[in-house]
């Protein structure tokens, strides 16, 4: 249990020095500031998950969940080891994993025990992104991402990259300089150096981000990025290319959200994104996986089905294996505030969702976007609770004291009843 802490223990006791603790702890402030994933609004009518990320800007009052946690809860103490997510996960050779808050990891023991219990593979919510790494165009700063990559190897577990090219993390000097600089060599340095600092340690990145955007009116549906507006859609393939190159190891996926759903902008954006993809592996560009967000909402069972088997079932067509990057449950659609209720309700959406996902044998990877209730980006952003703006969501596996929710059982249960 303390081996399970030393690491970033140790790393917050020589950051607390003051060798280090202008470039840990400042670094990692400096993201926690800009929201790292509030987009400027491309032209075009936004989608709804677009609409709501920009919302992000009326901050919401943080919610007040006490003192953290001073050692587990026993619920949680028992399901660690054979009873953990990953242990359940690997008997189908899934990765359980999870997105963390790395300066929260940092500042929260206990978080890291459970942390380290639970899964094999984690992403760092904010830390890769480009607006993290690059204070400026000749400065790279690796500190936080680098303490994870200790925290996962202490630990025996994969680390996940994300996301070398995303609109929503474009740096303030690239948006600024936007005419002037070389964006292709701007996008290829950065590839480049990123990757090759993790050579070899990284188990896959999502190379690319959300670029498929239909309402923004390309005829291939693009999002008209400051990439795109630089480079045409070439952006894509030259990113790919250029990533191979760097890490022939690690695994590059495309990964987007708004695929989950039977609607008919949503069918439109998985037709778009195949096609973007079988033009790719047409051209002999690399691609190995494609990642489906999955930030669904309580209620998904009622309008999603088809769609998405048949979107998986054509990834894997082509080779390509899938992974579940982002997923966590909205739940501002319940309109009652019995926990016990909102909870099962939850519950019984991730199992939904999960039963679809891994009923495929392409479904490789299932990460949730955070832990515990305690941390969460949908409490961060007016626009993920507007039904309920002063009711924090109870969205992840963990409860706020970190006890394992009906969720947690629900993802569980799902990886057990994998049936291929
Ligand atoms: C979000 C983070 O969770 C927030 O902390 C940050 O402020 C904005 O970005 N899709 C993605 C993730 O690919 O990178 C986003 O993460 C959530 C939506």
């Amino acid at each position: 249990m303390t081996t399970r802490r030393t690491l970033l223990g140790q790393i917050t006791t020589v950051a607390a020095s003051a060798a280090l603790s202008n470039s840990l702890f400042s670094s990692i402030a400096a993201q926690a500031q800009p929201p790292a994933g509030a987009p400027p609004r491309a032209p075009g009518q936004a989608d709804e998950m677009t609409t709501n990320i920009t919302q992000q800007r009326r901050r919401m009052p943080g919610y007040d969940f006490g003192p953290l946690p001073t050692k587990l809860p026993p619920e949680a103490e028992a399901v660690k080891g054979k009873n953990s997510l990953q242990a359940h996960a690997s008997k189908f050779k899934i990765l359980a994993g999870a997105a963390v808050p790395v300066r929260a990891l940092q500042a929260d023991p206990v978080f890291q025990e459970l942390v380290a219990d639970q899964y094999g593979i984690l992403v760092p919510e904010n830390e890769l992104k480009m607006v993290a790494l690059r204070p400026s165009l000749d400065k790279f700063d690796f500190t936080a991402s680098d303490a994870l990559l200790a925290f996962t190897k202490q630990h025996g577990m994969k680390l996940r990259g994300h996301t070398l090219v995303w609109h929503g993390s474009v740096p303030q000097w690239v948006r600024q300089q936007s005419s002037t600089l070389d964006l292709r060599k701007v996008m290829v340095e950065h590839i480049q150096t990123v990757m090759g600092h993790y050579k070899g340690q990284i188990q896959a990145w999502d190379v690319v981000n959300e670029a498929i955007l239909p309402s923004d009116g390309d005829p291939n549906g693009m999002r008209k990025t400051v990439w795109f507006n630089a480079m045409g859609p070439e952006y894509i393939d030259l990113a790919f290319r250029t990533a191979r190159e760097a890490d022939p190891n690690a695994k590059l996926s495309y990964n987007d959200y708004g695929v989950e759903y039977d609607k008919e902008d949503q069918a439109e954006k998985r037709r778009l994104i195949l096609a973007m993809v079988r033009r790719m592996k047409a051209a002999n560009v690399p691609i190995d996986a494609i990642g489906v967000q999955a930030h669904i909402r309580v209620g998904f069972n009622q309008s999603m089905g088809t769609g998405l088997k048949e979107y998986i079932e054509a990834i894997r067509q082509m080779g390509l294996d899938v992974y579940v990057t982002e997923l966590d449950v909205n739940e501002d659609d319940v309109t009652y505030d019995d926990v016990e209720k909102r909870d099962a309700a939850v519950a019984d959406t991730y199992r939904q969702f999960l039963t679809l996902m891994l009923s495929n044998p392409a479904t490789k990877a299932v990460l949730t976007w955070g832990v515990t209730d305690r941390r969460t980006w949908l409490n961060g952003f007016n626009g993920h609770s507007q039904k309920f703006p002063n009711r924090p969501q109870r969205c992840l596996p963990f409860d706020a004291a970190y006890k394992p929710k009906p969720a947690f059982f629900a993802i569980r249960d799902s990886f057990d009843h994998k049936k291929i």
